[in-house]
């Protein structure tokens, strides 16, 4: 049974505004991954979904391309994206299946509970490995795709239409500080960093860079690994603010929100959808 909109994607975009453009995203077998590419392919794109395991990054794809007739959705796996070289070559086949990379969401994360005390040098990096080293070599694998891209579709331009955007994706807890979450912290600091160097780098080019950053969000690894430990969000927050965990939908929305005509602006920052939920973490 195929997805409901209502669960990746709210109703105010306009169908066909991804016409003609690709997305390339690591990780997008996952839960907010699979979210994500689904807006995007309902909305016109056709999509490129990297992953480490074969058959789910293919069977993901499948699935996905149920969205809209038509639709192009192709699952590479076997791709780790600690290895640059695998990632270019996923890039490079994407470009001669699809023809183009307009928007990439590296999105590919590595994460368990641990203290300092029960993290090995290894594990510490295995983590920067994934998530910051993931993302630089995500940036060198579709960069020179993105900035043909952005020449392609100039910001902003008359069509509405859009090219040439990357986003990465970060967390909240290096704000407050965040217990049994070192190596996270620290990882998606770095990836904050990064973004704004990207979007220095290539802003004069037209490709915009940023983050987003998910609070909880309900129904996902990440929220599964977190339940149950000393971090279980139901058990050591007050709530979120706004009065309701995230849902992947949250994060599809804010996702297309960057890559639109709207988003044209936006450069070189995080886009924070937590429900203002960072404001209550950090302390048990
Ligand atoms: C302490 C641990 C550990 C744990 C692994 N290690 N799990 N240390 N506590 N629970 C250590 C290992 O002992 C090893 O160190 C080192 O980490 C590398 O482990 P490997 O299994 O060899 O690594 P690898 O196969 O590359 O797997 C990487 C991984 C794994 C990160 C450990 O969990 C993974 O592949 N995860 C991908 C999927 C994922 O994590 N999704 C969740 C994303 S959610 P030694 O010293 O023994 O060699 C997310 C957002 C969360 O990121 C936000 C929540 C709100």
């Amino acid at each position: 049974m195929s997805v409901p909109r209502s669960e990746y994607l709210s109703t105010v975009w306009k169908d066909g505004i991804f016409a003609n453009r690709v997305l390339f995203i690591t990780g997008g077998a996952g839960s907010i991954g699979s979210a994500q590419t689904r807006a995007m392919v309902h909305l016109g794109a056709d999509a490129c979904i990297i992953g480490r395991s074969v058959e789910k990054t293919e069977n993901a794809a499948k699935e996905i391309a149920k969205v809209r007739n038509g639709a192009r959705v192709i699952g590479i796996g076997n791709v780790d994206v600690r290895s640059y070289d695998s990632l270019k070559a996923a890039a490079d086949r994407c470009v001669t299946e699809l023809g183009s990379i307009d928007y990439v969401v590296a999105g590919a994360a590595g994460n368990f509970i641990a203290p300092i005390a029960g993290l090995s040098p290894n594990a510490f990096k295995a983590v920067i490995d994934i998530d910051t080293i993931g993302t630089f070599n995500t940036i060198k694998a579709t960069m020179p795709y993105l900035v043909e891209s952005a020449a392609r579709n100039p910001n902003p331009n008359d069509a509405g239409t859009t090219g040439g955007r990357f986003v990465s994706t970060s967390a909240t807890f290096h704000y407050t500080g965040m217990p049994l979450q070192s190596h996270v912290s620290a990882a998606k600091a770095a990836i904050d960093a990064l973004m704004g160097s990207v979007a220095l780098e290539y802003g004069p080019f037209g490709v915009t860079a940023n983050s987003i950053a998910p609070g909880a969000i309900e129904g996902t690894e990440g929220m599964e690994r977190l339940a149950s430990s000393k971090l279980d969000p139901k058990t050591r927050t007050k709530g979120v603010p706004i009065g309701r965990w995230g849902s992947v939908r949250d994060i599809a929305d804010a996702t297309v929100y960057v890559f639109s005509d709207a988003g044209n602006y936006i450069n070189g920052t995080t886009l924070v959808v937590d429900g203002a939920g960072w404001r209550r973490q950090g302390a048990a």
